[in-house]
C-alpha cells in the first residue's frame, strides 16, 4: 500500500515530474528499427514520457528523434517529407536533421540567415538489438548504453518485439516482478493434475516439470537481494523430492525485467512509459551460440504483437472487447480462457485501471519485489535533488552478466549463487545499494 502521493510520484513520468527525471538518466528503447525501414522513408510518430516525438531515417541511415510540433507555428511534423537530409515541414517547408538543426527554410527571404537561430528538440538515439534507444536527460549526464549481452551480439542472434500497454508503466513492471501469479494466471487446468518427472533433482528442470512445480506449489518465498543494478528476485518453491525450485529476475532499474528462466539468455522486458496511462512493452531474446531461426522470429512476434487488422495502431485484445476471453475455454482449459500469456498479463493489470489506487491494495509476503521496486523508486524521486546515487548507472556494471535463471538447487546450497553471473552478493540479504 502507498499513500496517494507517493503513488502519483512514481506514477507521473512527464517532463519535470520527479520520477519523470529519474527516468530520463536512463536509455530507453522508443520503437523497432524495423519500424524505420528505409532511408528517406516516411517518419513514423513517437510517444515517450508524455512527449509528443517524430522519428525518422535520414539518407544516410541515421536515426532521428525530434519533437513533433514544427518551432514554426505547431504543424506536426508527422506528416513532414523525409528526404535530402532532414524532415520538412509541409506547411511552410522547414527541415530539420536528426540533430534538430533547420537546414533549410525556403519560405524565408533569400539571403535572411534565420534559420541558424532555429533548433527543435532532439534526443541522442542509438541503434542496438533491434532497438532504437533514446536518452531523453541532461546531455552532461548521458551515461553509456547499457552493455546488455543482446547488445554485444549481431542482428541475426537477437528478435525484439513490441506491445502497447493500456495502463501506466508501473503497473505493468509489477506484473513482471511478480513470482506468484505463474500458479494462477498463466495456468492451463491440466496442469493441476500433472505428475512430477525425473527432472527433479538438482539441474534444469524440464517444462513439463515447472508447469508441475508452478501448479503444484502455488505459493512462492519470495527473496529479494538488492544489486547494484536494482535488484534480484528469487520465487523459492520446495519440490517433492526435497530441493527447492528457484526462479531468479534480475530487475535492472528502472524499467528492465529479465524475467526467471533457464540458462543465460533469458527473455528480457523493457516497459517504457508512453504517457501517465499507457506504456509499450519491448521484448527482446537472444541467443549468444547461434542466429535466431525464422520460425523462433515469427513466433516471438506471434505471442509478443497482437494488434488489430483493422486498426493496425491498437492492440486486437483490449477492454473494449473483453480481451476476447472465452469463458468455455475458461472452464476447461485455461484458468484464464484469454490467450496467449503476454495478452493474459495485459488483461489483468490494464483491468486495475489506468492507474491503479495502491491506496486500497493488501500486500502480503509475496509481493516483496513489488514493495521493493516501490521504495527503490520513491527513493531515486525523493533523492534526486540530493544527489543521491541512482543503481544501474555505475559504468562498472558488468551489464553482458546480467541474468535470469530458472533451477533446482540441493537444499541446503546457497540459492543467491544460482546466476549470479554479474557480481552480485553471494550472502543472503546482504544490500549492495
Ligand atoms: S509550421 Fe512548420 S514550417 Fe510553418
Ligand atoms: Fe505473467
Amino acid at each position: 500500500m502507498l499513500t496517494r502521493e507517493d503513488n502519483e510520484l512514481i506514477c507521473q513520468t512527464g517532463p519535470g515530474t520527479p520520477m519523470g527525471r529519474v527516468l530520463r538518466r536512463y536509455w530507453h528503447p522508443c520503437l523497432l528499427s524495423a519500424d524505420l525501414p528505409n532511408n528517406d522513408g516516411p517518419p513514423v510518430q513517437v510517444k515517450i514520457l508524455g512527449e509528443d516525438l517524430v522519428a525518422f531515417r535520414d539518407g544516410e541511415g541515421r536515426v532521428g528523434l525530434i519533437g513533433e510540433r514544427c518551432p514554426h507555428r505547431g504543424a506536426s511534423l508527422y506528416y513532414g517529407l523525409n528526404g535530402g537530409g532532414g524532415l520538412m515541414c509541409i506547411y511552410h517547408g522547414w527541415k530539420f536533421d536528426a540533430d534538430g538543426n533547420c537546414v533549410d527554410m525556403p519560405s524565408d527571404m533569400p539571403g535572411s540567415r534565420f534559420l541558424e537561430k532555429v533548433h527543435t528538440t532532439a534526443y541522442p538515439v542509438v541503434e542496438s538489438a533491434g532497438m532504437v534507444w533514446a536518452y531523453m536527460g541532461p546531455r552532461e549526464l548521458q551515461p553509456p548504453l547499457p552493455d546488455f549481452l543482446f547488445n554485444r551480439l549481431p542482428p541475426e542472434q537477437v528478435v525484439a518485439a513490441k506491445s502497447p500497454v493500456y495502463c501506466n508503466y508501473l503497473q505493468s513492471i509489477e506484473g513482471n516482478i511478480d513470482s506468484s501469479h505463474l500458479g494462477t494466471l498463466h495456468r492451463r487446468h491440466a496442469d493441476f493434475t500433472l505428475e512430477p518427472d525425473e527432472t527433479d533433482r538438482p539441474g534444469v528442470p524440464s517444462a513439463h516439470q515447472r508447469s508441475y512445480l508452478l501448479a503444484h506449489y502455488r505459493f512462492a518465498e519470495i527473496n529479494v537481494q538488492d544489486t547494484a543494478y536494482g535488484f534480484r528476485l528469487i520465487g523459492m518453491r520446495p519440490t517433492d523430492a526435497g530441493h527447492r525450485h528457484l526462479r531468479i529476475t534480475s530487475h535492472v532499474f528502472p524499467v528492465c525485467s529479465m524475467i526467471a528462466s533457464p540458462g543465460v539468455a533469458s527473455g528480457t522486458f523493457f516497459i517504457v512509459p508512453t504517457d501517465d496511462e499507457n506504456c509499450m512493452r519491448f521484448f527482446v531474446r537472444c541467443n549468444p551460440d547461434r542466429p535466431i531461426t525464422d520460425d523462433e522470429r515469427a513466433s516471438t512476434y506471434a505471442e509478443n504483437t497482437i494488434m488489430d487488422p483493422a486498426d493496425p495502431r491498437r492492440r486486437l485484445k483490449r477492454a473494449d472487447n473483453e480481451y476476447l476471453i472465452d469463458r468455455a475455454v475458461q472452464r476447461t482449459t485455461l484458468v484464464s480462457g484469454i490467450w496467449p500469456n503476454p495478452e493474459q498479463d495485459y488483461a489483468v493489470t490494464e483491468s486495475m485501471g489506468r492507474i491503479v489506487d495502491r491506496t486500497r491494495e493488501h500486500l502480503y509476503s509475496a509481493d516483496g519485489a513489488i514493495i521493493r521496486l516501490r521504495q527503490l523508486m520513491i527513493r531515486a524521486a525523493k533523492g534526486l535533488d540530493e544527489g543521491i546515487d541512482l543503481p544501474a548507472l555505475d559504468p562498472a556494471i558488468p551489464y553482458h552478466l546480467i541474468r535470469s535463471e530458472e533451477v533446482i538447487v540441493r537444499e541446503d546450497d546457497d540459492s543467491w549463487l544460482a546466476g549470479a553471473d554479474a557480481g552480485e552478493t553471494a550472502r543472503p540479504g546482504e544490500r549492495l545499494w
